[in-house]
């Protein structure tokens, strides 16, 4: 099966925070699950560098939109890099950058043919635009607070009157109506949904898709003076990097996506803008779009001005890659908003990886090696089904269709806890003491084989670490995907082991020097 999944493609206005490596960890667990699972997979991030947020930024700084844009989109990429995202080799990864011609072109072929089907017209705009959101608001929707009228979601709003392209939204109502009925897992979760129906059950108005007072965007094809409206550029986004509107190979495998993936501050966009663009471009509509929480930092809103944004870079250097992707996708129901506390990641860390998965690693293989001479033990499937009872490969899909990253993991560390449940009530050393070796080895062997399911599992949320304990159970590289979960693979006995070494390491907070005599 072919499978494409995208992140939102980020504003260049900022660097990387942990809020964007969270939405690009979650798709690269989910683009790593399905390539193990056999699929083909396509994977598309990239930044999103049009628009007055960006020119406004670069102004600020003194430097030109170009510039920030390449610096900052820079950065995303070294995020990607550095939480190992898109880096399998199996996956067909690809960056896209709303600056590129190829972009320019597609995007500008997506208005054309949304203007012969004549869903565009041009008129005025007159009324309220957040810059911070990029967004139109009513009158209607905004608050009024000490500092004047603000939007929703807090960010300050201008006045704006200007001539203006509009796309003819409210033509859609009925249309997407129909379609969320007929497609219930289009929006997940089901609160977002909800949200979406009364939102569009509203009714929809014509949606300004140009702007004429400032020039930092794409040009209108056939008329310059105005620039596509910054979201219309961006959300094409997801099918310039498959070749729109050639007819290429990626547009034939890859579209419709299979899952566009974004927070619940985008979710209008993706889920009424957007399939109303394409259902007028006579284009399918993506599977699915999901809209996962926000997080909080210390219990407290992420912002610039507070200045507490945690960079990933930072994580990673405190607390190593695999134990930060985990720690985003273990701590909170994927789509419930969260709070990022040190002392909760901590908490993780040494619980379930050091004192759980880690030291069931640890023991078995150190025993391994110094009691079966560094050997696979001898002992067969049969043994091995009692290291961990009732592995459910069909829950973990579901739990990983549905999005369900925590209990993905839960799952798996439940089965790790089974595992040193078993190794303390078997007590292999015991045996040893006893000269009980022959059930020693079988003993061995059953805990040898669970961690060997364990790491297969893992791999989504860890592909490091996992790949390491596969590497210490001599496990090839060729028999490492979800079809190797069965006993068919299970570990030959006489295979030789790699000197064993610890995977997790335990998280001791660096004691401060206060420094004195
Ligand atoms: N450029 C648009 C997306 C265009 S997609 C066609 C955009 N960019 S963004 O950089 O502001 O945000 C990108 C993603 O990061 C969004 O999905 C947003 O929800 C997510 N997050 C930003 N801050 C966040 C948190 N504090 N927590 C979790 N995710 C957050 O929107």
């Amino acid at each position: 099966m072919n499978y494409f999944i995208t992140t939102p493609i980020y504003y260049v206005n900022d660097r990387p925070h942990i809020g964007h490596a969270y939405t690009s960890v979650a798709c690269d667990v989910l683009a790593r699950f399905h390539r193990l699972m056999g699929d083909n997979v396509k994977f598309l991030t990239g930044t999103d560098e049009h628009g007055q947020k960006v020119e406004k930024s670069a102004a600020a700084l003194g430097v030109t939109p170009k510039a920030l844009a390449d610096a900052n989109s820079q950065h995303f990429k070294e995020m990607a890099a550095l939480m190992n995202i898109g880096t399998d080799p199996h996956i067909n990864f690809d960056f896209i950058r709303t600056t590129e011609p190829r972009h320019v072109q597609s995007a500008q072929a997506l208005w054309k043919k949304m203007a012969d089907k004549g869903f565009i017209t041009l008129g005025s705009y007159a009324g309220w635009y957040a810059v911070r959101d990029e967004a139109y608001y009513q009158e209607g929707e905004l608050i009024d607070t000490p500092n004047g009228k603000r939007a929703p979601t807090g960010a300050e709003v201008e006045w704006v009157e200007e001539p203006s392209y509009f796309f003819k939204l409210s033509e859609f109502g009925d249309k997407l109506l129909a379609y969320y009925e007929q497609n219930p897992d289009f929006i997940a979760p089901e609160s977002r949904r909800n949200e979406i129906i009364s939102f569009v059950k509203g009714g929809l108005r014509d949606l300004s898709i140009s702007r004429t007072t400032f020039s930092w965007g794409i040009p209108v094809p056939g008329d310059e003076k105005h620039i596509m409206y910054v979201w219309l550029d961006a959300l094409a986004n997801y099918l310039s990097a498959l070749g729109y509107p050639e007819n290429t190979p990626d547009m034939a495998a890859f579209w419709p996506a299979n899952l566009h993936m974004v927070g619940k501050d985008i979710i209008r966009f993706h889920a009424v803008y957007w399939p109303a663009f394409l259902m007028a471009a006579d284009l399918p509509l993506p599977r699915r779009v999901f809209a996962h929480g926000w997080w909080t930092i210390e219990g407290e809103k992420m912002s610039k001005s507070l200045g507490n944004a945690v960079a990933p870079g930072e994580l990673v250097q405190d607390f190593g890659l695999d134990q930060t992707r985990y720690f985003l996708m273990r701590e909170v129901p994927f789509g419930n908003d969260g709070n990022f506390s040190r002392e909760g990641m901590i908490n993780r860390i040494n619980s379930e990886l050091a004192n759980n998965i880690g030291n069931l690693a640890q023991r078995t293989l150190s025993m391994i090696q110094k009691n079966c001479g560094g050997r696979i033990p001898n002992g067969t499937v049969a043994d091995a089904e009692v290291g961990i009872t009732g592995v459910d490969k069909d829950k973990l899909i579901q739990n990983m269709d549905k999005c369900a990253f925590d209990k993905y993991a839960g799952d798996i560390v439940k089965y790790a806890s089974q595992a040193n449940e078993y190794i303390d009530k078997k007590a292999p050393w015991a045996l040893k003491k006893q000269g009980e070796l022959e059930e020693m080895g079988k003993v061995l062997y059953a805990l040898a084989e669970s961690i060997r399911k364990i790491a297969i599992m893992i791999q989504p949320i860890m592909p490091h670490s996992s790949s390491k304990v596969l590497d210490l159970l001599a496990v090839p590289e060729n028999q490492r995907s979800f079809a190797h979960l069965s006993a068919e693979f299970a570990l030959l006995p006489g295979v030789v082991l790699p000197p064993p070494e610890p995977v997790f390491p335990r998280f001791v907070e660096k004691s401060v020097d206060l420094g004195g005599a």
